[in-house]
């Protein structure tokens, strides 16, 4: 199919809901994630550091003829490292108009095509709209995870972010802005239940209008808030404060885009209880083992 037959994208993304609400996909119980598969892989290229790709999605860009990547959030060190011999085409500034008949074409041709979105695709990487576009004209594809930057953050904080009796949750969310309306950012509904860590995505411009939504809604000022601006890069720089003061800190390093911002007390790691796997369950003998599996789980 060339460019000018090329399906309406949205039909396609309508087309593909609604067969996903009729019928499962068979590939959901054929292939597990890590498998190899037909198709053009949408591969996580992890947080920045090349060495936090996963081996699947090294193996997959060292075959790759075509890497279409999402420009400045993916290293360009991981794409000298591991894309030698690949076309290299970033996607920032490109319509699905454009980028879907530049893979189909490429694939349909012959070549090894890979998507390379940043951190974990299925995580405000809009993955899933190319898929269907793609899949529409007869492209299989499929996604193979990456570490998203809230675990490239912790990872630096040296710090869980779920932590015994401090925090039970993880919220990943972004603020209000041209996507979200007022009154789907949920930011200070996490902050409100006490015992969530927040991971802030596509948030860095927006700290001062979140620390003054979450101040003027009553939060402690003292809640503890880390921005770490780009997480695992050579360039990586880590500001901690607080609800009161992380705005001011923000603003003076001069950050408007490319961080991670966690709030809760996790941040600090600090007033967590140990955990029952390693105390109590560790010696209560087979015949709970399947409690143990359950629940051990959870740490
Ligand atoms: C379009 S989203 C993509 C997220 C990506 N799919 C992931 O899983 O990390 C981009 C946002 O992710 C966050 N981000 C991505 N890489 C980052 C890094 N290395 N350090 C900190 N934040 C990062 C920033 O908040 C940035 O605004």
């Amino acid at each position: 199919m060339t460019e000018d037959t090329q399906n309406d994208p949205q039909d396609a993304i309508d087309s593909q809901g609604e067969r996903r609400r009729e019928e499962l996909d068979d590939r959901i119980f054929e292939h597990s994630a890590g498998d190899e598969q037909e198709g053009i892989p949408f591969v996580g290229a992890g947080p920045g550091n090349p060495r936090l790709l996963t081996v699947a999605g090294k193996e997959l860009l060292e075959d790759a003829d075509l890497v279409v990547h999402a420009g400045s959030l993916v290293n360009s060190e991981l794409l000298d490292e591991y894309c030698g011999h690949a076309e290299l085409v970033n996607s920032v500034g490109k319509d699905l108009e454009e980028l879907i008949p530049l893979m189909r074409d490429a694939y349909e041709y012959g070549d090894n095509v890979v998507r390379l979105h940043s951190g974990d695709p299925a995580i405000y990487g809009a993955a899933l709209e190319q898929m269907d576009a793609l899949e529409h004209e007869g492209v299989p594809t499929y996604f193979v995870p990456g570490v998203t930057s809230a675990f490239a953050a912790s990872a630096t904080l040296r710090t869980q972010l779920t932590l015994n009796e401090v925090s039970n949750h993880v919220a990943f969310t972004r603020p209000q802005g041209k996507t979200l309306s007022p009154e789907e950012d949920h930011i200070t509904d996490f902050v409100e239940m006490g015992d969530v860590t927040t991971c802030i995505y596509l948030g860095t411009h927006a700290v001062r209008d979140t620390m003054d939504r979450l101040l003027e809604d009553d939060h402690d000022p003292e809640t503890p808030v880390a921005v770490i601006y780009h997480a695992s890069w050579p360039d990586e720089d880590v500001i901690i404060g607080t609800v009161d003061d992380i705005a001011d800190k923000v603003e003076e390093a001069g950050y408007r885009a490319s961080a991670m911002v966690v709030i809760g007390d996790a941040v600090t790691g600090a007033g967590y209880e140990r955990s029952f796997l390693y105390g109590d369950w560790a010696n209560r003998g087979s015949s709970s083992e399947s409690a143990s599996e359950s629940e051990a789980s959870d740490d």
